[in-house]
This record gives structure tokens, sequence and C-alpha cells, in this order.
């Protein structure tokens, strides 16, 4: 069918459009578009080239979302052949279509390799003259980060290549990963420290690997395991996958035991269930299966879209879902106030690890599951690490099971109201006195985002409190070596590096001071605004409205709460205890300071309706620069879906496919401090209801 001209004109307006509204929106930082107008204008050309594939160029933008990239402390590389991405099959239905897709494009039966998607990194190893030269991450695909330091201590990486007729230049590509093994080495050694613990062995490895100094990279105890050459100039002529595998092997190169010969689709289905089945006795995380074509001559018939090969798609396994009993509903009270109910469970291995907690975000989201004290639940980890309660299962439910009321009063010990203000969401407690709020406000001051110093996490902040030696930030500075020795599993060398590390941070730019401050709606990006504007933290207390408003980025709103929070009492004694203890108060930050820590990487967020602190361009460059990525649309992929006022259907697309939902809060929140660690087995804790007061609330009417 020959296309009209106008249809050709038309997507070609459509992707000159979307490319410049991309350039606006991340090259710029000043996006013309809603959301939705920018939706419409990539659906449009997605339904113009679904019908027309013929006009698809190489250079669409549906063909390669446009973007940013995270700066970065390593040089490029360019792989000299790309590292693809792979098509997704989530059902049965969706690997036998894939599977009849491709037999259609070849006239010989199809046979195939089964093997364990492994959940870690991609990387590229290049030999030359069976010398490994450079190790580079996948990057975008056509380039990535030279990590060839920290890849030579990983023992598994072979250095020089064994055996005959060695090609002059081979890229063999692998998966680096962290055996479940190192990961609860790294999380105890982590946790003994009193520093953040890993939420997954995947971020542990991209962690490991993107070290400035590779002797932390050889501590950490990666693994390899190599599925796939790039270029290869000379060697043996090879005709199938598994034979490929076999001579990798011989060469030296590890390559994953439990990869198998699959006759046709049925074994196929049957190899993936079994790694389905098998996920948690491998010894290190699986996501699903990847299916590859053996015949390497059908592949060339087959060849590939520009993101990924006709030949091999992955199998994703779904989310994981168990049921346990829910033993109560509990409320944890954050920094700002904010009662957020979570449920207890009875404690279940799901995804991965053992699920204790999970938050249920509020009361009309309680309210819509519907799940009651005593009922059995749907648990599930979905797309990423934070534990969700899907809902009831009503068939158990015990006669009499009330539905749960939202608690009158503060489970801390001065019980003060809390409130749900018309409009809100969220209840809140509203004393300025509530000690688990001045708790939480400590934490937050010390965490990474913020102050970042070293050894003062929750429970560090915890005991400081509950000893009375600390009621807010600016008491942090006055405790001595003496007193920190004196409790409890707290030995010399901590207690004295303690003191260093709350130190130091008295010399921590101006930016890190105000976000530290926790002053609601001034994240990183806003405090860095004011500090570069203002320069002082007195000059920002003592700024007209006007002043405020002319700096970048802040409304009306972020103006408010400033305002609203250095009229507190309690506040403007904190600001004094910060200065006579000599803290830094004066900004901007230097230019070439520190970088945002990338703790974010491998994580994609979408967002959807309006932000208050942020504008979209604003969110967008916090999640890239700890390393995150922003796309269009919510896929399974999605690891957050940021959701503001108005959203759109973003965000049932998100529910319909069970992506973690955030609100400003939450994106906020994990800005500062990453994201969530895993629940610990023994001592199960999410990182969502943080350290909960412990005072139970209201079971029934
Ligand atoms: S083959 C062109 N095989 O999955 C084929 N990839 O979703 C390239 N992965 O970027 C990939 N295990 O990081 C292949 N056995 C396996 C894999 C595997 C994990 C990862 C790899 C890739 C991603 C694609």
């Amino acid at each position: 069918m020959v296309v009209s001209k106008e249809i050709v004109e038309r997507a070609e307006t459509l992707r000159e459009s979307i490319r410049y509204h991309n350039e606006r929106y991340f090259g710029q930082d000043e996006p013309e578009v809603s959301d939705a107008e920018y939706d419409a204008l990539v659906r449009e050309l997605l339904a113009l080239e679904t019908e027309h594939p013929e006009i698809v160029t190489a250079d669409s933008p549906t063909q390669r979302p446009g973007v940013g990239t995270a700066p970065t402390p390593f040089s490029e590389v360019r792989h000299i052949q790309p590292m693809m991405s792979l098509d997704n099959a989530f059902s049965r239905d969706e690997l036998v279509a894939w599977g009849q897709r491709i037999g259609r494009l070849v006239t010989e039966t199809i046979t195939y390799v089964g093997e364990p998607k492994l959940d870690g990194l991609a990387i590229s190893l290049q030999y030359e003259d069976g010398k490994l030269v450079r190790a580079a991450t996948r990057g975008n695909g056509e380039s990535g980060e030279d990590v060839t330091a920290n890849v030579r201590t990983i023992t598994d990486v072979p250095e020089r290549l064994t055996g005959r007729s060695l090609p002059a230049v081979l890229e063999v590509r692998g998966e680096v990963f962290m055996p479940l093994s190192s990961f609860d080495e790294l999380n105890r050694r982590q946790g003994e420290a009193g520093l953040r613990l890993f939420a997954n062995p995947r971020n542990a490895a991209a962690g490991a690997l993107r070290q400035i100094d590779p002797t932390v990279t050889a501590s950490r105890q990666l693994s390899l395991f190599c599925y796939q050459p790039g270029a290869k100039e000379g060697g043996p002529r090879l005709r199938t996958h598994h034979e490929t595998l076999e001579w990798l092997t011989g060469l030296g190169f590890p390559v994953n035991p439990h990869i198998e010969q699959l006759a046709d689709l049925d074994a196929v289905y049957g190899f993936c269930t079994r790694m389905e089945q098998s996920r948690h006795s491998l010894g290190y995380e699986i996501d699903g299966a990847v299916v590859k074509v053996d015949s390497l001559a059908q592949r060339d018939e087959m060849g590939a879209t520009s993101r990924a090969p006709r030949w091999a798609v992955a199998y994703k396994f779904p989310p994981e879902e168990k049921t346990t009993v829910l033993r109560e509903i509990m409320v944890s009270i954050g920094r700002t106030g904010r009662a957020t109910p979570f449920a207890v469970l009875e404690p279940v291995f799901v995804g991965g690890s053992t699920v204790g907690l999970a938050t249920l975000h509020n009361e009309d989201e309680v309210a819509r599951k519907d799940v009651r004290v005593g009922d059995t639940v749907i648990v599930r980890k979905a797309g990423d690490v934070i534990p969700e309660v899907v809902g009831p299962v009503i068939s158990k439910r015990k006669k009499g099971a009330r539905r749960w009321k939202f608690p009158v009063s503060c489970p801390c010990e001065l019980h003060q109201p809390l409130v749900r203000l018309d409009g809100e969401a969220n209840h809140r407690c509203v004393s300025a006195d509530c000690p688990v709020q001045r708790e939480q406000k400590v934490i937050y001051f010390a965490s990474r985002g913020a102050m970042d110093i070293e050894g003062l996490g929750e429970e560090r902040v915890h005991q400081l409190v509950a000893a009375e030696l600390v009621q807010d930030a600016g008491d942090l500075y006055s405790v001595t070596n003496e007193q920190l020795v004196a409790l409890e599993r707290m030995g010399e060398i901590s207690a004295r590096n303690l003191v260093n590390g709350i130190e130091q941070s008295k010399q921590q730019p101006l930016a890190r001071v105000l976000v530290g401050l926790g002053i609601r709606h001034v994240g990183p990006t806003a405090a860095r605004a004011l500090a570069v504007a203002l320069g002082h933290l007195d000059r920002i207390a003592g700024a007209s409205d006007e002043e405020l408003e002319a700096v970048d980025g802040i409304g009306p709103i972020i103006v408010q709460s400033i305002r609203a929070w250095f009229t507190v009492p309690t506040n403007r004694a904190l600001i004094e205890k910060l200065r006579s203890a000599g803290v830094n108060l004066t900004g901007p930050a230097p230019a070439q300071g520190p970088t945002e820590e990338q703790t974010l990487v491998g994580r994609t967020f979408v967002l959807t309706g309006g932000l208050e602190a942020f504008t979209r361009d604003e969110a967008a460059a916090a999640v890239t620069a700890r390393g995150g990525k922003i796309t269009g649309s919510v896929s399974k992929k999605t690891s957050f879906v940021i959701v503001g006022e108005n959203p759109g259907s973003k965000q049932v697309r998100a529910e319909e496919l069970g992506v973690t939902q955030l609100d400003e809060e939450g994106f906020q929140r994990l800005l500062v401090e990453g994201p969530p660690a895993e629940p610990e087995p023994e001592r199960a804790k999410t990182a969502k209801p943080k350290k909960p007061a412990k005072a139970k609330t209201a079971k029934e009417d």
C-alpha cells in the first residue's frame, strides 16, 4: 500500500515537534506544552507509525526516547557493536505470539536457547589478542562508561583468554551482579558501621561498579556471567548460540550453568516456569528468562529493530504475590507530622525478602482497599522494592471484622490530635512538641541528601533522643565523645567517628543545611536556588515575599512555607544553635561541588500531574542528576510514577500495572534519602513507615 504524502508529512511534522519539545524539556528546562499535549503528539505519531510501519525513520523519537543523561565521573566508551535491549513478554500468550511472529520470518524450524535473566548490570568486555583492554557499562547502548579499573577487580572476569585461534578483537557481553551472600555480607557491614543499607543486590552492584576507588569495588565481591558476544574479528566460525557459549566457556568466561537448549515453544515455556520456581534457590537474583534463537543464520534473517533484536525476548516474571495475615494497622508520624497508616503483617517471604510492614498511604487508601485487622491479605512486591498490600481475601474474612478508623490522636506520648484538613489526603499531628516528629527531623537533617553525617542513621538518632542528649538537630553539635561512649553498642572508634562526622558536617554548603531544616517544599533544587540567589541563611529568613519569589523556581507556595517555618520559635532557636556551633550558613554551593550521589541508577520515573515544589523540568533534573531516568509513558519497567495534583491517565496505567506510585512528599524523600532499604528479615522494617511510633492505635470503631 502506498502511504499518502499527507501521512508522511504529518509524521515528519510530529517528529520535529516532539524533538523540539524534548529539547525544551530536557535541554533547556523550559517546556512549552503540558504533559497531556506532549503525550498526544507521541500517541498520534505512534499510531501513524504502527499503521504504516514503512514510514518509521531510524531517527524517529519513537525509536529513541529523548531523555537527558546524568553527569558522570567516568569517561565515555563507544561500543564497537551497539548493546541492544530486549523486548519483553509478560505471559505465555505473549511468548507464543513472539515465537509465531519470528517463525514467519524464516523457513526452517526454530530451536531456542533459554537463559536465566540475571538482575544486575550489563557490561561489555573488550579483548585485544586475548587481553582485556576495556570494560564499559551499557550506557545508552551506543556508548557507556569506562569502568575498566573496577571490573578488573572482579575475580570472574578473565584478564587473559585461554585457547587457540583467539580473535584479534572480541567484545563479550554479560551481566555483573552481586550474589546474595555478598549482598547480605555487605549490608551487615553497612549496618554495623551505621551506614545506609542497600535496597537490593542490583543497586548494590551498580554502586560497587561506579566507585572511584577500585579497592572498594573489590571489597564488594561482584560476580559475572557472560551471555553474548558483540564485535568479533577472527576466531572460529560459529553456527549456533549454544556452540558460542561453549566456545566462550573454553576461553575462560563464566557462563551460567542453567542455560538450556529448547526444541520448541512448549519447551521454552516449560523452561520459563522452571526458572520462576527455582528463582529463589539460585543464590543470585533473576527477574525473568531470556529466550534466544539458537541458529545464528536464522538470527541474521530475522534482524533487529532499532532498539532490540527480533531473535530474542525477555520473559518477565509476574510480581510475586503471597497471602498473609494483617495483624494490625498502625500509624507512623513523619517529620512534617504527616500520619501514615501502615499494615503490620505476619512476616512473609515475597519477592526475595521478608515483608513485615507495608504502607497503606492514607485514610482513603485503607477505605478503598477495605483491609481490616485480622484479614488475610495479598501482599506484592511491585516492580521495585516497596511492598504493597493488594487487598483482602474476602472469603477468609472473620465474622465481625470491623472497618478501620483513623485514630484521633498521635501515637506519641503527648497524644495530640491528628487532623485532616479539607482537600488534603493526609492526617497530620499538629503539635510542634511531638517527640516522634522531632526525632524524624533529626534523622532527616543527618541523612545523605541533607547534612550527610556519616554514621548517624535512624537507630543512632533514636538512641541519642532516648538518652535525652538531643532534642533537635542543633543539639548534635554539643554531644561529646564521653556521652557517646556511655551509650549501648557504641565503641570508642564509632564514637570518635561520629563526633568527627558531626564536626565535618559544619562545612556543608548552605543548600544542604537548608534541605536539612526540612522546610516543606524546600527540596534540593529549591534549596540550591535559594542559596545561590540569597547567599546566607539570614538573608533567606529576612527576605521579603517579592525577593523570595524572584528566585528561580520559587513560587508562592514555597514562599509561604518558608515564611511559616521561620516564624516558629523552636525553628529560630534551632538556627541559633547551628550558628553558635559554627555550622556554615553562607552559600552558594560551590559550582563544581559534589555531584549528587547516584542513588537512582537503573530507576525509571514517569511524572503525572502538577507538583508544588518542582516544575516538571526540575523534577526531571533532580532524577537525572541522581542517575535515574524520566520517560513519557508508564510500562512494567517503570520504577516509580510520581503523582501530583490532577494526575492523568498515567496514574490509571500505573495502577493497572502495579507500578509504585509516589506523592510529592514521597518523591522528596526519595531524592534525599535514596530508595528504601529492603526490610530486614528478623526485624522487619520498611523505609516508608520509618520507625513507626510504638503506640498502638484504635483497631475498630
Ligand atoms: S541478551 C541483544 N541475555 O537484560 C541481546 N541479556 O532487558 C542482549 N540480561 O541489557 C541481551 N540476563 O542487561 C541477555 N541471559 C541474558 C541476560 C540479559 C540479563 C539483561 C541485560 C540486558 C537486559 C535487557
